[in-house]
């Protein structure tokens, strides 16, 4: 097996690499004067089984451009297998056409990076499950559960607790995360009336006196699971804490977090964290190392990656 980082989460990719004792394979992946990409591998691959461990977050052209440059070099340097780790899956929102004339690309972005050559894909909570269908090569689609449970489980007694779905199309994360720890749904019925802004109408489920557990794929202005917490507390939550896989957090995020009536946010390192987010109080960040590390070894053993989330 050999594991090779892209630029994009460098820590990621060395935790990944310590947990898997397997050193980074030395790879050059840098820019020309005019901002092209070049990859070149500095190790042998022939005939190995490769993953590329490159997350397509912000800038994400840049870094799918280099995840895709990366596997062509691999594919033309005669690796047996390569497969593309994405724990950061970018242009995933953009999955079904929104209007007349609009993209779908996410499944743009699973062809090209089909077509450079990627043979399977291991990634982390998709926004939806049904992106796994834009690839027509394995897809491994890693969830939450195991690296938020142990966590949630902490901070109160399943009778007390509820895991709160942000919106309606995330109620199957929720729901799934509510089953597990034995603990009550609620739902929030979000109307967002323009791009980039969210707006809370409703709650649906008690959650009168109850620690809330905001689940989400992904925090990234932090409307949502701000505004969600507001309506929260209006019926009467005595915590709202939030678990967001992905922590985008553009623009003024962390500072909305901070402001904001949440108890917590936890996020992963899917993507690197930065200096804001770093030294930010309200925010925590949990290494999904010991699980893509597992996910890595399970694939290259050909192994069961269900098993994992038993
Ligand atoms: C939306 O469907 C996603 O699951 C997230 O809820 C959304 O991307 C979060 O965005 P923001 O933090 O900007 O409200």
């Amino acid at each position: 097996m050999q594991l090779i980082a892209g630029n994009s989460n460098r820590p990621l990719a060395e935790a990944v690499s310590a947990y898997l004792n397997v050193p980074l394979t030395q790879a050059s992946i840098k820019r020309f004067s005019d901002m092209e990409v070049f990859a070149e591998i500095l190790e042998n691959v022939r005939g190995e089984d490769v993953f590329v461990l490159q997350s397509t977050s912000y800038p994400a052209n840049d870094n799918l451009m280099e995840l895709l440059i990366t596997i062509d070099a691999l594919r033309r340097g005669s690796a047996r297998r390569i497969t593309a780790v994405i724990p950061y899956f970018g242009y995933a929102r953009q999955d079904r056409k929104t209007g007349g004339r609009t993209p779908i690309s996410a499944k743009l972005v699973a062809n090209l990076i089909t077509s450079a050559g990627a043979d399977r894909v291991l990634t982390m909570e998709l926004h939806a499950g049904q992106i796994q269908g834009f690839f027509d090569i394995p897809v491994d689609n890693l969830i939450m559960g195991p690296v938020f449970e142990p966590e949630i489980n902490k901070k109160g007694k399943a009778e007390d607790m509820v895991m709160v779905s942000p919106d309606v199309g995330g109620v199957v994360r929720a729901r799934a995360l509510a089953k597990r720890l034995g603990c009550g749904l609620a739902i929030i019925d979000k109307r967002r009336e323009k791009a980039g802004v969210s707006e809370v109408m409703n709650v649906i489920g008690n959650v009168d006196g109850k620690i809330c557990f905001l689940v989400d794929d992904i925090v990234d202005s932090g409307g949502t699971l701000c505004n969600a917490a507001i309506a929260l507390k209006g019926k009467g939550a005595k915590e709202v804490h939030a678990y967001a896989v992905h922590g985008v957090l553009s623009g003024g995020a962390v500072a909305r977090v901070s402001s904001s009536e949440l108890e917590s946010l936890v996020i992963t390192d899917s993507i690197a964290a930065t200096e804001a987010v770093r030294v930010s109080d309200s925010i925590e960040q949990i290494s999904l190392a010991p699980l893509l590390g597992e996910a890595i070894k399970r694939i290259s053993e050909e192994k069961s990656i269900s098993e994992l989330f038993k």
